[in-house]
């Protein structure tokens, strides 16, 4: 099955298509969106199917060229923190928000709760870093590629999966073959041991023992890569794709950008970027519908507390 036709009204792990979702390809805009509200009605419109590719959603949030007029009433900051004001709720399929931020606010690292996340810059800039999962943690989706995976005859056959797909996937000691011969299975036959458990213990010498935070390591989440958004650029994310945070790097100017999330979802999990540990948390509303609302602070203290 094509990326095209991958279907983002369903969580990740439940799309038959899922290994195809993290091929990127260059998009082309053949629609013309002539407002914020023309999208968010064309995006109802598009919602309304029961199949929903990924990449008419990028579209069209790609058509829209940024107008403040059209979403200033919806951008509220705050002095302290990024906020999250509730745009569309989008029949329950999906939700449309902007997100405010003042200089130097970022996100934690988190997940996005087996749903796709698409972003888009609305003004200013904002970084987005991307990490690997802690080895700690598995997500829903890599759990059913793994599955899927082992079903597969071992390492041979694995190595057909798109680069990105098997970059992701926790390999090591997947292998169930005495006979395997990649790297991994070869040392672990030489040294009784895999490479990977002997970094650990060279890490833990590294960091003495008293390093262990109720099981986690500490081990910093690594970063896969980072990159600058600007005006009108559109990313998307799923946690097949890995976790990510996003910053504003200015000290001086605000930045705002517009989310869809679908399905939506209401908690997420944060992870501490020295150990890799997990924490669910709630995400709130600034605002809904232009009105703010009463405040909740649980989802942005965690933001802002790493
Ligand atoms: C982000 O992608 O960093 C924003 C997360 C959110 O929806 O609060």
């Amino acid at each position: 099955m094509d990326v095209e036709n991958a279907n983002c009204k369903i969580k990740v792990s439940q799309c038959a298509d899922m290994e195809v979702l993290p091929i990127e390809r260059p998009l082309k805009i053949d629609v013309e969106i002539t407002g914020l509200e023309h999208m968010i009605g064309e995006l109802h419109r598009v919602f309304s199917r029961d199949h929903v590719n990924v990449q008419d959603v990028q579209k069209l949030m790609a058509a829209y060229k940024s107008n403040p007029k059209d979403w200033s009433k919806f951008a509220k900051y705050d002095r302290f923190r990024y906020t999250r004001n509730l745009v569309d709720a989008g029949n329950g399929a999906f939700n449309i928000m902007i997100l405010c931020w003042g200089p130097g606010h970022a996100s934690a690292i988190h997940d996005h709760a087996d749903s796709h996340c698409f972003m888009k810059l609305l003004s200013g800039s904002l970084d987005e870093v991307r990490y690997e999962w802690p080895e700690t943690v598995q997500p829903e989706v890599l759990k059913v590629l793994n599955n899927n995976k082992s079903r597969r005859k071992c390492c041979s056959e694995s190595q057909d999966l798109p680069d990105s797909v098997s970059e992701l996937t926790i390999d090591t000691d997947s292998c169930q073959s005495d006979s395997c011969e990649c790297d991994s299975c070869q040392k672990k036959r030489q040294n009784g041991r895999c490479q990977e458990e002997r970094d650990d213990e060279e890490r833990r010498e590294d960091y003495g023992d008293d390093s262990e935070d109720e099981g986690y390591d500490v081990r910093d989440m690594k970063v896969r890569g980072r990159s600058r958004m600007e005006l009108n650029d559109v990313c998307y994310i799923n946690d097949a794709l890995g976790l990510h945070r996003v910053e504003n790097p200015s000290h001086v100017d605000g930045a705002v950008s517009l989310h869809l999330y679908c399905p939506p979802f209401d908690s997420c999990r944060v992870f501490d970027a020295r150990t890799g540990k997990p924490t669910e948390v709630k995400v709130t509303f600034w605002s809904m519908y232009g009105k703010k609302i009463k405040r909740v602070l649980e989802a942005n203290h965690a933001a802002d507390s790493q």
